[in-house]
């Protein structure tokens, strides 16, 4: 959950400038994508600060909810978000590891959609490293009694931010790492649309140019 709180920006400016894929290479149009996003994780004015997830329920329908994008990895070609263990996208994940995730910048008209394979870290190294690098009021949301999506008799009072080193709420923190191998892009141009998919597993990468 987004803590309210503003965040370190990056140094790189908030604003994503529009994209011209045709004046451009695979490697070149990567590169611009995976230094937006490694500059959106670290900064809540970014336009890629929050993404789309969407994942497959028990019946197989499609549900899709905004998170708040916590890290991005060209090097392990992950995405990553925080979630609370006991929420029904956890669920999800945990029967159905395909996730889809989606971004999309007005100012830029610019859509980023990546196919992935999400597993959940809890009580590792990895969840106990995030939950230390996160803001008490994000920490906050995961002592709440209830589990995301639980019927309520009324509307519960925020939790309170938790003291420094209070970790109540780590048994319910679960980081997801979203695991990926190509990177799909729509640039809106009134001069003709741009759609490539970027195949991120060779070296260099490569893309195909698709029909809008
Ligand atoms: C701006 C915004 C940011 C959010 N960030 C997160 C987040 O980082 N992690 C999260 O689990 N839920 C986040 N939420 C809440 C989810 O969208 C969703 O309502 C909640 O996690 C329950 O989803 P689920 O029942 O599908 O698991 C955010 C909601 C909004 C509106």
């Amino acid at each position: 959950m987004p803590s309210g709180r503003s965040e370190p920006s990056a140094h790189q400016a908030d604003s994503e400038p529009a994209i011209e894929l045709s004046a451009l290479d695979a490697a070149a149009a990567w590169r611009r994508i995976a230094d937006s996003l490694v500059a959106a994780a670290v900064s809540s004015r970014h336009a890629f600060h929050l993404l789309s997830v969407a994942t497959v329920d028990a019946d197989g329908a499609a549900e899709s909810r905004t998170v708040v994008l916590r890290g991005f990895d060209e090097a392990t070609r992950e995405v990553r978000f925080h979630t609370d263990l006991r929420s029904g996208k956890a669920a999800a994940i945990r029967r159905d590891a395909r996730v889809g995730l989606h971004w999309y910048a007005p100012e830029a008209r610019l859509q980023i959609r990546i196919p992935a394979t999400a597993s959940l870290h809890h009580a590792d190294d990895i969840a106990l490293h995030a939950w230390r690098a996160s803001q008490p009021m994000s920490r906050a949301c995961y002592t709440a009694a209830h589990a995301p999506g639980a019927p309520l008799a009324s509307f519960p009072v925020a939790p309170s931010a938790p003291a420094a080193g209070d970790d109540t709420g780590l048994a319910n923190f679960c980081v997801v790492r979203c695991r990926f191998e190509s990177v799909e892009l729509l640039a809106l141009h009134a001069t003709g649309h741009e759609r490539v998919r970027i195949d991120v597993t060779s070296n260099p990468v490569t893309w195909t140019i698709l029909a809008p």
